[in-house]
């Protein structure tokens, strides 16, 4: 299937054997990982070609089942699921649009319609149309319900959601995963509002709230599939806008996971809104009962809604009271940690602002303890992200420093630091001008500066950053006034150093992706065997 050649292991399957043994995975997972750890990615779905015929079968069995669905919905049978909609305030067109459908009360109505169209009751079953009974034969999994069906950005049915239109539990049956759909990397009405996005989407809970909105006009609206936002889903709306408004139920349960979606979207860079509807209403129940003003309504909410951040001070000061002046000390507290988890500086000081004036408290002190925050978050960081390069097994491609394309993130801040104490210490730095060569260094501008002062030192000249200012450029001496103003002397200078060189010989034993590529399978194990005993 020429996926080794892609990353140049024309033995390929012999690794992939080892790898999956010792990391116990399984032959795709093994693949991805390989090629992972090469940099590059493997297309989804392009694995399964063995299955590739069935899949195709179940698109096919689905868009019949669909065609079906639509086809009910406008016979006698199909009358009250249509009430039903037209009395919800979908207009026709809006039926039409989202292909709106019903399923028939009687049990083998979909079974035997596909059947005449030549599709097996494997076929039925894999693509969860149908269930199995007890006795073998298949039988509907939808009836009696108002049927959505789900539609990806190719325009294929690949699930269906169906709403029962009484009382009775469950509200929405869905379509279980299948071999052409995962409910946690699809998004409900994505085919349709990745068009009308512009920049921005609205995330809400329900396919009702989908239909309404796009009905009034926010045809950028889209809804998880029965189940909380997940990572996969997240990149997916990046890839299609750079703002959320995440439009949640006003109920408990809508607010946790308005919480967990902030967390789950935050790492994505997407800019957060949170849209709070009013009077505990979902957004489709709000839209409809403002009537001719519904649009216009829900237009003003999301044009005044605020960021998250609004949103997470106003959940945080409701938990103190403000007359006390311990508590709100400590809202105080809480508040700058929160500011501190801002990246971007003018927004940080907007709020210090706004607080400030609010609390009646110094604009300064607040802003001193908002960077108080960030040095301690920015040093909780720099801790985790030391352990997650240590758990990374071999050298990855995936974290580089933009200033040096090729090396990894532990490797260039370690050198950054051995260089800092080059100039923050002259003992130590005439240590290393005798011990080591400036080959040490794998940067290009790092072993400059080695030289540069060894040279120095070496006709007993000073070595200190003025010194050799003369041979830097402008944009060389900026980069180095950078390094050493993050990095204050070390406690323990001598101790820094003996780690920092055993960081930077483990660093050279890494396989570069090229490397890894290329490698045979004695090398690869025989570096995997070296990681994992240096972990324990
Ligand atoms: N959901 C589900 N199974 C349920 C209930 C809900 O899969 N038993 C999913 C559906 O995707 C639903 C969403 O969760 O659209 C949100 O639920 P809810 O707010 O109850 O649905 P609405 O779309 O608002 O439905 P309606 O207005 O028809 O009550
Ligand atoms: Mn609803």
């Amino acid at each position: 299937m020429g996926i080794y050649h892609c990353f140049g292991c024309q033995e390929g399957g012999d690794v992939i054997q080892f790898i999956r043994k010792i990391e116990n995975l399984d032959y795709v997972d093994a693949v991805k990982l390989l090629a992972q750890k090469a940099g590059m990615t493997i297309p989804e779905n392009s694995f399964d070609q063995g299955s590739s015929r069935l899949r195709q079968r179940i698109y096919e069995a689905n868009r019949e089942t669909a065609r079906f669905y639509v086809k009910a919905l406008y016979t006698p049978e199909g009358k009250e699921a249509l009430n039903y909609l037209l009395e919800r305030k979908l207009t026709p067109k809006t039926i039409t649009h989202f292909g709106l459908g019903y399923s028939p009360k009687s049990r083998f109505a979909l079974v035997n319609h596909l059947k005449s169209k030549g599709f097996s009751s494997t076929e039925m079953i894999q693509a969860n149309l149908a269930n199995q009974s007890q006795k073998g034969y298949p039988y509907d999994r939808f009836t009696d319900r108002v049927m959505f069906p789900i539609i990806d950005l190719q325009k294929r049915v690949i699930a269906f959601g169906g709403r029962i239109m009484s009382d009775i539990k469950p509200k929405y049956l869905n379509t279980s995963d299948t071999p052409v759909f995962s409910k946690s990397r699809n998004l409900f009405a994505l085919q349709f509002a990745k068009n009308e996005a512009h920049g921005q989407l609205i995330l809400v809970e329900g396919y009702m709230d989908v239909i309404a909105l796009h009905q009034a006009g926010f045809q950028n609206a889209v809804a998880t599939l029965g189940t909380a936002l997940t990572k996969e889903q997240a990149t997916l709306l990046k890839r299609y806008c750079d703002e959320i408004v995440i439009c949640y139920d006003a109920d408990r349960a809508g607010q946790t996971a308005t919480a967990r979606a902030i967390d789950i979207l935050r790492p994505t860079g997407l800019n957060i809104k949170i849209l709070t509807v009013p009077d505990g209403k979902d957004p489709d129940e709000f839209i409809k009962s403002h009537g001719d003003q519904g649009a216009a309504r829900f237009r003003m909410l999301l044009e005044k809604c605020g960021n998250d951040i609004d949103y997470r001070m106003n959940k945080l000061r409701s938990n103190y009271d403000m007359d006390v002046t311990l508590q709100r000390v400590s809202f105080l507290t809480e508040a700058a940690k929160l500011l501190s988890t801002l990246d971007n500086s003018i927004e940080r000081d907007v709020y210090i602002s706004k607080l400030s004036e609010e609390l009646n408290v110094d604009k300064n002190a607040i802003k001193q303890q908002v960077d108080k925050s960030m040095r301690r978050q920015a040093r909780d960081s720099i801790q985790k992200l030391q352990k997650d390069i240590q758990r990374d097994l071999i050298s990855g491609s995936k974290q580089r420093s933009p200033s040096e394309q090729g090396f990894s993130l532990r490797l260039v801040s370690t050198e950054e630091a051995l260089v800092a104490i080059l100039f923050t210490d002259p003992d130590i730095a005439l240590e290393l001008f005798r011990t080591t060569s400036p080959e040490l260094f794998q940067s290009d501008f790092h072993q400059r500066i080695f030289r540069l002062m060894k040279s120095r030192a070496d006709e007993g000249l000073e070595f200190g950053i003025t010194d050799i200012s003369d041979s830097l450029t402008d944009q060389e001496m900026n980069r180095l006034s950078g390094i050493l103003s993050s990095h204050p002397r070390e406690d323990d200078p001598k101790a820094a150093v003996k780690a920092y060189l055993e960081i930077l010989r483990e660093e050279k034993e890494k396989l570069t992706p090229e490397e890894i590529a290329k490698a045979d399978d004695e090398t690869l194990l025989e570096q995997i065997r070296r990681l994992r005993n240096k972990k324990q």
